[in-house]
Parts: structure tokens; sequence; C-alpha cells
């Protein structure tokens, strides 16, 4: 048992991951509950390095495998390095995005081995499971008109509008599957109502 509570919060993107996990976070540094916020990718040194080789024009030739490992590594070192010490020491950890985000975006969305991700992700975080994942569920429509600054969707070509679509059913095909571990929060709405029925989901875990 790890002394800090792990809460990841995951959706497309526009969701209001970034925007909900600071609020959260301040919401708990009011009440005194030590709080690290962090996001995927990591933003270790060597996550850093491992980002460069996967980006390096030179690498062109790599495999979807490789790329996959490499992803693996640096979520691997995100563990080790920042999260699971902080969770050893009573820190309550936020992370923006998680093992879930692979398997929404590169799974269902790309249509990767799911057996193959599965197993990376189990291998790169040593089975650590968040105590909750909170999904902020949106339409694509909304998600995408957040990103684009309230230019109309319609813009978009249609290919990646279905790409956004697999990645949120996955995403709630997840939630279904795991119900223990994810708390479907609506993210349609004001900022601070959103913020509500996130202390409302998470409740049980932010008691001092
Ligand atoms: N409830 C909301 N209603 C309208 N706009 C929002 C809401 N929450 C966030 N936004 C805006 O939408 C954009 C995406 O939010 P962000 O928190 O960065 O999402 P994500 O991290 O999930 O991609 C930002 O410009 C943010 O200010
Ligand atoms: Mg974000």
């Amino acid at each position: 048992m790890l002394a800090g509570k792990f809460i990841v919060f995951e959706g497309i993107d526009g969701a209001g991951k970034t925007t909900q996990m600071e609020l959260l976070a301040g919401f708990l540094k009011k009440m005194d509950i030590p709080v690290l916020c962090t996001r995927e990718p990591g933003g270790t040194r060597i996550g850093g390095r491992l980002r460069e080789l996967l980006l390096d024009p030179a690498c062109h030739d790599i495999s979807h495998r490789t790329e996959a490992f490499l992803y693996a590594a640096d979520r691997a070192q995100h563990v080790d390095e920042i999260i699971r010490p902080a969770l050893v020491k009573g820190i309550t950890v936020l992370c923006d995005r998680f093992v879930y985000s692979t398997l929404a975006y590169q799974g269902w969305g790309r249509g990767m081995d799911m057996a193959l991700l599965r197993q990376l992700n189990e291998l790169a975080t040593g089975a650590l499971v968040p105590d909750a994942v909170v999904l902020l569920d949106i339409t694509v429509r909304e998600g995408i008109s957040r990103v684009l600054g309230q230019r109309p969707p319609d813009r978009l070509e249609g290919e990646k509008n279905d790409f956004f679509r697999r990645v949120r059913d996955g995403y709630l095909e997840m939630a279904l599957r795991w119900p223990g571990t994810f708390r479907v929060v609506e993210g349609d709405g004001p900022v601070e109502d959103v913020h509500r029925r996130i202390l409302k989901a998470v409740g049980d875990l932010i008691t001092p």
C-alpha cells in the first residue's frame, strides 16, 4: 500500500484535463494536502533523451513496436523517478494522462495490438494502478471547437473526427470495464461546475 493517493486525468484533447487538474491541485493545497502535479510524457531527463530519439528525423525507420517500447521506457522512468517516490512519501499525485491514453490513442484510435500495449503498460508501470481515473467526457465536436478556439469544427477533415470518436468510445469502454477505477465526469458546462463534479467524484480520496 502506498501512502499517497494517485489520481489520473484522462479524456480527448480539449476535454479540460489540464484546467481541472490545476483546479483540483489548488483545492488540495488550500486544504494543506501535499500534492504533486505531473504529466505524460513525463518530463524526466531520461525521458527527454528518449523523446529526442523519437523525434529525430534520422530515426525515421523506427518500427511501430520499437516506438511503443521507447514510449514505455519513458513511462517507466516517470513512474520510478517521479510518481512512485511521491506516493511513498504520502503525497497526492495528480497526473495529466497515463496508461489509458496509450490504450485509447494507440489502441482504439490507431488500431495497434491491444494485448501488446497492455503488456507494455503493465511492465512500464510495475503494475501501478491509480486510485482513480477522472475521465472527462465531452463530445468530439466540443473538444475540437475548444482546441481550435471556437472555430467551426466542420472545417476539419472527417477522418480526424472519426479518429477522436474512436478514442472517446475507447475511453468509455474502459470506464465500463474498470468501474472501480474510472469515474466518468461530464466535461461540458462552466469550468467551476466541472470542478464541483470532480470534487464529488473523488471526494473519498481527498479527505485529509
Ligand atoms: N468547461 C470548459 N468550458 C469551456 N472551455 C473550457 C472548459 N474547460 C477548459 N476549457 C478551455 O478549453 C481548452 C482546452 O482545455 P484543457 O484544460 O487544456 O484541455 P485538455 O488538457 O484536456 O486538452 C482551453 O483553452 C481551456 O481554457
Ligand atoms: Mg492538456
